[in-house]
């Protein structure tokens, strides 16, 4: 048995040595503490883990996103050499179908790189037992990509990178800290206001008691892609919960084997995530050079890519699964399920034109 502490003990040690700790922070060594975190453990997709992604659903979603992807490399006149990244790729559910549908196309296979960006060892252990035959490589920065275009993937990435929160008051914005009081996990907030001017202008007059999320690791990470596509060449393709412009609203939640969890209480053991700004994103997307896609809803995304006629022609090749194909399809879309509330987002460089971003 090990005497080592806990993850709940190391936050606290360090909040009782350095005093409170913003949100982002406490977000951080949740999900992403090099032993303890949350992204460190066990596979957490499925139906014995914590929550099931758009992939696990269905074969159609990859399957879709496969054409896309392949409707962009010809586009750009089928390069010979180009780097396919996918960000968070899970048990590499996504990228397996998507790559048996895009390896079709002449000349797409030979010309592929594949990347992949993962925390977490056990799922790397699982992309590896789907992907070993595309000789995929992991990466653990951005600058590790080839000289060639470059197309990126990302499904349910973006919600799982810390947040930031701030709270307005009638002195100003506070940043919202995890504290102890009593011995116990609890908000508290920074004693030194940041003025209005600090915020983007859609929040920055906000009602008291208002709280902001920003997500400077999300569009770190968007600028730092969205350089390399707008010297290189290529797209990125996000697809996530989120909403389509800066707004205020408190959307941090945990998730625990599938139901809502106390954020504070079991840190390394719950899921923690953010709605993502879609808005934040494109900014600095745009910023880089990149031509920044209308947000489309997940359910119109898919079906404009032929969702429909997919899940027609795998429930004619598969009879006793129609029942189960037209549910999947429905919890895709649906507005009450994952249609509205997901989005997909795109930037690519000027001059592509993404499929199914305009009617
Ligand atoms: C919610 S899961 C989505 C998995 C997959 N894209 C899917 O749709 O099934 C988030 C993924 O991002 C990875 N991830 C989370 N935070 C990360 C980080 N900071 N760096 C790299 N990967 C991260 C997780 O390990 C996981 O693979």
């Amino acid at each position: 048995m090990s005497d080592s502490p806990t993850l709940p003990e190391l936050i606290d040690m360090q909040i009782r040595t350095t005093g409170p700790m913003s949100v982002a922070t406490y977000m951080g060594l949740s999900l992403t503490h090099p032993h303890k975190g949350y992204y460190k453990g066990a596979d957490p997709l499925g139906a014995k883990g914590d929550f099931i992604t758009a992939p696990e659903i269905s074969q159609m979603f990859g399957e879709l996103l496969g054409f896309f992807f392949v409707n962009l490399w010809q586009q750009m006149s089928q390069p010979k050499e180009f780097t396919l990244l996918e960000l968070g790729p899970g048990r590499g559910t996504l990228m397996a179908d998507m790559l048996r549908v895009a390896c079709r196309a002449e000349g797409f296979r030979d010309a592929l790189d594949l990347r992949l960006f993962e925390t977490n060892p056990s799922l790397m252990a699982e992309q590896n037992a789907r992907l070993e035959a595309y000789d995929p490589k992991w990466i653990d920065g951005f600058d590790k990509v080839g000289p060639g275009p470059l197309l990126v993937v990302a499904n349910e990435f973006f919600d799982a990178l810390p947040i930031r929160q701030f709270v307005r008051t009638d002195q100003g914005w506070h940043e919202r800290m995890v504290g102890l009081i009593d011995d116990k996990r609890a908000f508290g907030l920074s004693p030194t206001p940041l003025p209005a001017s600090a915020m983007p202008d859609a929040v920055a007059h906000a009602p008291p008691n208002s709280i902001y999320e920003v997500a400077f690791a999300g569009s770190e990470v968007m600028a730092r892609l969205a350089g390399t596509i707008s010297t290189q060449g290529g797209a990125i393709l996000a697809i996530d919960y989120g909403y389509a412009t800066t707004q205020t609203g408190e959307t941090l939640q945990g998730v625990r084997r599938h139901a809502y969890a106390d954020v504070l209480e079991s840190p390394g053991d719950t899921d923690l995530s953010a709605h993502v700004d879609f808005d934040a994103l494109g900014i600095a997307a745009k910023k880089a050079g990149l031509a920044v896609q209308p947000l489309v809803s997940q359910g119109q995304f898919l079906d404009r890519l032929g969702l429909g006629d997919r899940a027609k022609a795998l429930a004619l090749a598969n009879p006793a699964s129609a029942g189960d194909i037209a549910a999947a399809r429905k919890r895709l879309t649906a507005p009450d399920q994952m249609g509205e509330l997901f989005k997909a987002f795109c930037a690519a460089s000027p001059g592509l034109v993404p499929p199914a971003f305009s009617a």
